[in-house]
């Protein structure tokens, strides 16, 4: 990729300089560093496109690295940078002796961890998923990294039918598809979240048992009668989770969105899985397994707001407040 190279809009030296609108940081902290600004237009270069991005992916590891308290300190980008990691719209420009036939195509593809909240990204060629005329824009992008997040996860954590199945944060981005992946696969489903309304949407989902972790005893139900955790928010709530299990239980540990580890260790007929090893193909293949699910009616994202591209801080500050349920999508311009 060749960026911030300024480049004229003729393709020869000098004179107009074109420029794209972008959210960026230029230091790390509170969700107001992320301001709107013109930068510099990228150019594709040998194996890459340029996408004009209608629509941005915001994960919640991505308010972390802009509050500069990331899971891993690699994941924290050089500044300033472009957050976003996930985007959809159409392929405008290819590289130098690149396929032009992508030219126009819907597209979404993940970057290399940073420049999604903009008009303008560039992508490799081999990470492009074409996104189904069937399916709504916003639906594709919500299942592009939550969808193969969940889909990886299931398929680490080999659940069974008729196993219990306890899912954390079960109301958001990967939760609500765990929720519905753990059900086809027909597990009995608890899903857990915080708060009364998100108790209600994780029944909506289709959890056998919706619990509000935020009230005090919430587990008693449930003690010693699940055999998987899915654990995406750690601390006290994926303790708790893990003290569920019972004999063969398996802990799925993949994130930390309440700021802390869990402090849990594998014990005698309990497994403790962390990180998930899946090559790019892999990673591909369990993006496209969930837009086929999607297209067959069997796993329906939610997308429970968006913001526009200017709103980026608005978006980051809600997502911290917990106030979000589902995917959060930046638009960048209306799909079309
Ligand atoms: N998205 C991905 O592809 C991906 C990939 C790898 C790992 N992960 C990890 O998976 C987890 C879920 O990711 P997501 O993007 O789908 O996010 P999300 O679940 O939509 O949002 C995070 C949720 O965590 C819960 N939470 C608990 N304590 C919190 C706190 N102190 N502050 C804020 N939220 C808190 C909130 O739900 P309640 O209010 O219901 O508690 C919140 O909605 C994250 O830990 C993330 O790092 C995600």
């Amino acid at each position: 990729m060749v960026w911030p190279t300024e480049r004229d809009g003729r393709g020869t030296s000098t004179t107009t300089i074109r420029r794209v609108r972008a959210s960026l940081i230029h230091k790390f902290g509170p969700p107001e560093v992320l301001v709107t600004e013109d930068v510099p237009d990228p150019a594709p270069g040998p194996g890459e496109v340029a996408i004009d991005v209608e629509l941005a992916n915001i994960t919640f590891v991505e308010t972390q690295v802009r509050a500069g308290k990331a899971p891993r300190a690699d994941m924290l980008p050089k500044l300033p940078a472009i957050l976003g990691n996930g985007v959809a719209g159409r392929v405008r420009e290819v590289g130098p002796g690149g396929e032009t036939t992508l030219l126009g195509k819907h597209v979404m593809t993940s970057l290399s961890g940073t420049g999604g909240y903009a008009s303008r990204a560039i992508a490799a060629v081999d990470g492009l998923i074409e996104v189904p005329t069937e399916l709504d824009l916003r639906r594709a992008l919500a299942l592009l990294a939550d969808g193969r997040t969940a889909v990886l996860l299931m398929h680490q954590a080999a659940v069974q039918p008729g196993e219990t199945v306890l899912v954390e944060a079960a109301a958001g981005g990967v939760g609500s598809l765990l929720v519905q992946l753990a059900r086809n696969a027909g597990a009995r489903v608890i899903g857990a979240a915080g708060g009364e309304r998100k108790r209600a949407i994780v029944g909506d989902l289709g959890a056998d048992l919706a619990l509000d972790y935020t009230r005090p005893n919430w587990s008693d139900p449930v003690r010693g009668r699940v055999d998987v955790v899915f654990d995406g928010v750690g601390g006290h709530i994926g303790e708790a989770a893990f003290g569920l299990l019972r004999e063969g239980g398996r802990f799925c540990a993949f994130g930390m969105s309440s700021g802390e580890f869990p402090r849990v260790t594998a014990t005698t007929g309990i497994s403790v899985l962390r990180g998930m090893r899946s090559t790019p193909a892999e990673i591909r293949d369990a993006a496209r397994e969930a837009l086929r699910l999607a297209l067959q009616g069997r796993l329906d994202p939610l997308v429970g707001q968006t913001f526009a591209l200017e709103e980026a801080a608005r978006a980051h500050a809600a997502i911290e407040s917990r106030t979000p349920v589902g995917k959060t999508l930046l638009v960048v311009s209306e799909p079309g």
